[in-house]
């Protein structure tokens, strides 16, 4: 354990939004902790922010009295930047401007003891670029906190190209002793989480563009059968639209035009529009008072079955199977192991591998309806299906009723590859291997940053494990065929561990 003592001093430069919340981190691990900001306000109002949370915590019975008067009291209001130098470890949440903070890590270097770690918390710079003109750069590492730094468990810890791993590691684990759970990742473009993320925007995007389902049904789908707490368009709406449309043109732009990162029109024009989110009352949805949001499409009532055949023998659908019992429908057992799914009468009920449906009822020469993942199909309240384009509405009826039977409030979308959740899991998993792949991190390191980063209710390699990573495989293979675009190509990592038979863990 190489972690920082409570006994350093650590120091913070800006008493924004992210300082403030640093500052707050580390002095209730026990740090003395300097403050430092140009803004004098600035460092009022941070220290406000965090007496405020912590009176909060009080309230709620998470705290008592005397420990939020003791974590204050460590907290060292500083004019100058030279009253940092007894700090062992100095985190800048300055402005995101590469030459401003160049100019305060050069000014820091000659006042801090030569042992001191100097991290930023930059969420789209190069650590090697910021460090590159330093005396002593390999003392320079990224430290990455979440928004808002006291409950976001993730840190990524960025190392540059000539970042001391001592260096790394006793940031990693101080991050620990903070209560976090800390990722090495390379400094790459948008480290892990915003990088890994993409998929989740662009792809609901691109669904929504194309017409395959609209903005609340995608949202829907990704809460009630994917367990995500926030659809994209929600998050997107959050997070605000600028911000979110330019960290993708930053990514995008910073990987040469990397097609997998190439951002959304439909973004670009709600920005265009002033259509920011929350912050500016419209978004993707209108949040002023007494706006009505259109509601998810959810399937009308129809007759549940009598009886199913199950058909291939993939276990993530064994729930399914225990509902249908329950719910009196006769399940018998059908013969083509190739397939996932259930047939009533002759028609194919399919879990998507991301062939479109359309495609699958010309092949399979049956009418055929695919349905989607659900990250426990036991728990969902709703699943999204879609049929081939030659298949009638009766026999769509036929597979509404079947999942209405099974409690399961039904969304009619179009014929999209992978419909909404495979096919965000599938491009998100993609994305998590081609980071592993490339070296930027370990698997556990995309599934702890995706998992505590942005709260996902499962890492995407796991996931993608659960699913069987020959299904996702197919799915990415499908989109890639349907497409034919290099946005959907697969990850060498995953075609490496279905050929080899290999996890991705
Ligand atoms: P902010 O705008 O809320 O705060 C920045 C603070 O830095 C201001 O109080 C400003 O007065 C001060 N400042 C500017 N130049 C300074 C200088 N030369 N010396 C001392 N203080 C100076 O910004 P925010 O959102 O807290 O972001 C800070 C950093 O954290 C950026 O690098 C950003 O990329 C990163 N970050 C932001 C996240 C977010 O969600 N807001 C999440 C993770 C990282």
């Amino acid at each position: 354990m190489t972690a920082l003592a409570p006994s350093h001093a650590i120091a913070v430069i800006g008493a924004g939004t992210m300082g403030a919340g640093i500052v707050q981190v580390a002095a209730a691990a026990g740090h003395t902790v300097y403050i430092f900001d140009t803004s004098k306000e600035a460092i009022d109002k941070g220290i406000a922010q965090i007496e405020k949370f912590l009176a909060r915590s009080v309230e709620k019975g998470r705290m008592d009295k005397e420990e939020r008067i003791a974590i204050l009291s460590r907290i060292m209001r500083c004019h100058k930047l030279e009253d940092l130098a007894p700090a062992k470890l100095v985190i800048e949440a300055i402005v995101e401007n590469i030459d401003i903070k160049r100019s305060v890590f050069g000014q820091l270097e000659d006042i801090l003891s030569e042992d001191a770690i100097l991290a930023s918390n930059t969420s789209s710079l190069s650590i090697t670029e910021i460090a590159a003109n330093l005396k002593r750069p390999e003392r320079m590492v990224g430290m990455h906190f979440f928004n808002p730094a006291p409950l976001m468990k993730l840190v990524e810890v960025v190392h540059g190209l000539v970042t001391d791993k001592q260096v790394a590691d006793i940031i990693f684990d101080t991050a620990a002793s903070w209560g976090k759970k800390a990722v090495h990742a390379k400094s790459t473009p948008g480290f892990i989480v915003n990088r890994v993320a993409r998929p989740f925007y662009s792809e609901a995007l691109r669904i929504l563009q194309e017409g395959g389902a609209d903005i609340a049904t995608i949202d829907s789908c990704l809460k009630e059968c994917g367990g995500f707490r926030m659809g994209p368009f929600e998050l997107m709406d959050l997070i605000g639209n600028d911000i979110n449309f330019s960290v993708t043109k930053s990514v995008y732009n910073a990987y040469f035009q990397e097609p997998r990162y190439r951002p959304s029109l439909i973004q670009q024009e709600q920005v265009a529009a002033g259509r920011y989110g929350r912050k500016s009352g419209q978004g993707y949805y209108d949040y002023r008072e007494g706006a009505v949001n259109p509601a998810a499409h959810t399937a009308e009532p129809e007759t549940p079955p009598a009886e199913i055949t199950l058909i291939g023998s993939n276990p993530l659908l064994a729930p399914l199977v225990g509902l249908a019992e329950k719910a009196g429908i006769k399940v018998s057992i059908g013969d083509r192991e190739e397939l996932a799914g259930f047939m009533i009468e002759d028609i194919l009920i399919i879990l998507s591998d991301g062939t479109p449906a359309s495609e699958l009822t010309t092949v399979l020469g049956k009418a055929t309806i695919v349905f989607d993942l659900a990250l426990d199909y036991k728990a969902a309240s709703r699943i999204a299906i879609a049929k081939g384009d030659q298949v009638s509405e009766a026999d769509l009826a036929k597979a509404v009723g079947f999942f209405q039977a099974l409690g399961k409030k039904v969304s009619v979308i179009d014929d999209c590859p992978g419909l909404i959740v495979m096919r965000i899991i599938s491009m998100l998993a993609n994305e998590g291997s081609d980071a592993v792949y490339q070296g930027v991190t370990s698997p556990d390191g995309v599934d702890i940053a995706m998992m505590n980063g942005l709260n996902y209710p499962c890492g995407p390699l796991k996931w993608a494990e659960d699913i069987g990573l020959e299904h996702v495989f197919s799915v990415l293979d499908a989109l890639s065929s349907f497409y034919g675009e290099d946005r959907y190509r697969t990850s060498p990592l995953i075609r490496r561990a279905v050929i080899a038979g290999k996890s991705l863990l």
